[in-house]
C-alpha cells in the first residue's frame, strides 16, 4: 500500500509541478498544454521543470511558472518538448563531472522543495517512472505518471503518447521506398526504432505492406527470409521491402548495438548486417535505410495529440481526487490508472498471439519462426 502521507486532496493542492523525461517523442507539449490547461480550471499553478531532474540539480534551479496563454498558439502541434528532456543521469548514481559516482537525489529534492510544489507529474517511460517514484517516495511529494515513448512498452496502455505518430513517420517512409524499389527492382530494408519491443516494426509492416518483418521477440533463419522472398519472386514481382526492429538480432544471437559512454546500449545497424545477408542468399539488390530520430521529431499526429490530452486531463484528476503514486493509461479508447508498482520494471513486449501478429501472419508477412 502507498504510504497515505503523499496523498494530499484537492483543498491542500495550490502548485503543481510537471517535467519531461527520458528520450523526447511527438505529443510531450500536447500533454504539457493538457496539464496546464486542466490545473488552470482548478486553480492551480503549474511549474514546468528543465530537462527533467537535471534542472532540479542546478542552482539556480531551472524551472518556470507555464501559464495558460503559453498554449494559444502552435504548442499542440509542435513536436519536441518545450520542457527539454535528458536520458541520461540516475540520480542515486549519478556521473560526477570528475568521473565519480554519487547519490544526488537529495540535492534534487531541495530543488524541488524551493519550487513548493504540492505534487509532480512525470511525462515519461519505465525508466523515469522508476527514478522518479523512488525519488518522490523519498521526499514524500504525490506523484503521478504520464506515458509516453514511441516504443509503445510500457504496460497496461494501449498507446503511450508518441507511438502513433513513429508509426506514421515510418509507414510514410515505407510508401516512399515502395515506388523505388519497384522501379530499380530491389529489396528495400527499412531499420526502425522500438528498442527491445517490435510494437513499431509489425505495425509499419501491416500498414506499409512489408514482406519480410523481423522484431526482437520473435526468432528468425536468413532460409526463412530466403524463401519468402524467393516466393515473392516466384509470383512475378521484381521488389520486396523488409522491416527490421533495431534490436533484432543476427541468427547466430550477436545483439549489433554500440556501448555507450555510460555502459549503456546504443542499437543500430541490424539493417546493414540484414541487407548483405539477403544479397547474399538471394543474390538481389538490398539497399538499406535507418529511419532512426525522424520517428520521435515529428508534428504529432491527431491520435497522439488526442491521447496527450487525454492523458494530461487525468493526471492533474488524479492529484485532484488524491490518488497518486500512479500512472495515467489509454486502454480501449479510454483512459484509467495503474498502481506505478503495476508498471514499473515491467515491459509490454508484442505478445506472439497479438492480433497484429495474428494479421502480419494472416497476410503472409514473413515474421519469422513462430508456429501458430
Ligand atoms: O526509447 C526511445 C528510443 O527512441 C528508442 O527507440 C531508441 O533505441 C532510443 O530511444 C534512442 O535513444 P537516444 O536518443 O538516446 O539515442
Amino acid at each position: 500500500m502507498r504510504s497515505t502521507d503523499r496523498q494530499r486532496g484537492d483543498e491542500m493542492i495550490k502548485r503543481i509541478g510537471v517535467m519531461t523525461s527520458g528520450g523526447d517523442c511527438a505529443g510531450l507539449n500536447a500533454a504539457i498544454r493538457a496539464i496546464v490547461l486542466h490545473a488552470d480550471t482548478l486553480g492551480w499553478e503549474v511549474i514546468g521543470i528543465e530537462d527533467g531532474t537535471h534542472g532540479l540539480l542546478d542552482r539556480p534551479v531551472r524551472a518556470r511558472r507555464l501559464r495558460v496563454d503559453e498554449f494559444d498558439g502552435s504548442l499542440l502541434r509542435r513536436a519536441g518538448t518545450i520542457l527539454g528532456a535528458v536520458s541520461t543521469g540516475d540520480p542515486f548514481a549519478f556521473k560526477m563531472p570528475d568521473g565519480s559516482v554519487a547519490d544526488v537525489s537529495q540535492r534534487i529534492l531541495d530543488g524541488m522543495a524551493g519550487l513548493k510544489i504540492d505534487a509532480l507529474i512525470g511525462i515519461g517511460g519505465d525508466g523515469s517512472f522508476r527514478i522518479l517514484d523512488r525519488l518522490t517516495r523519498q521526499g514524500g511529494i504525490p506523484f503521478v505518471g504520464v506515458p509516453k515513448t514511441i516504443d509503445n512498452d510500457v504496460p497496461g496502455t494501449d498507446a503511450s503518447i508518441g507511438f502513433h505518430t513513429a508509426v506514421e513517420v515510418a509507414v510514410e517512409a515505407l510508401d516512399r521506398l515502395q515506388p523505388t524499389a519497384q522501379s530499380h527492382h530491389r529489396v528495400m530494408v527499412l531499420e526502425v526504432m522500438g528498442r527491445d519491443a517490435g510494437h513499431i516494426a509489425i505495425h509499419t509492416a501491416v500498414a506499409g505492406g512489408a514482406d519480410v518483418c523481423l522484431i526482437p521477440e520473435i526468432g528468425y533463419s536468413l532460409d526463412g527470409i530466403a524463401s519468402k522472398l524467393q516466393a515473392v519472386k516466384d509470383t512475378g514481382r521484381a521488389f520486396a521491402l523488409v522491416i527490421v526492429a533495431e534490436a533484432v538480432k543476427t541468427d547466430t544471437g550477436e545483439p549489433v548495438a554500440h556501448r555507450k559512454p555510460d555502459g549503456g546500449i546504443r542499437y543500430g545497424g541490424i539493417g546493414q548486417w540484414l541487407a548483405e545477408r539477403i544479397e547474399v542468399a538471394t543474390g538481389a539488390d538490398a539497399r538499406v535505410t535507418v529511419l532512426g530520430h525522424v520517428q520521435r521529431g515529428a508534428e504529432p499526429v491527431a491520435v497522439d495529440r488526442v491521447i496527450a490530452s487525454a492523458l494530461g486531463v487525468h493526471s492533474v484528476g488524479l492529484i485532484a481526487a488524491g490518488r497518486t503514486g500512479r500512472v495515467a493509461v489509454w486502454s480501449r479508447r479510454t483512459v484509467s490508472d495503474l498502481p506505478i508498482e503495476d508498471v514499473v520494471g515491467q515491459t509490454r513486449p508484442v505478445e506472439h498471439d497479438d492480433v497484429l501478429v495474428r494479421t502480419a501472419l494472416g497476410l503472409g508477412i514473413y515474421l519469422g519462426d513462430l508456429r501458430t
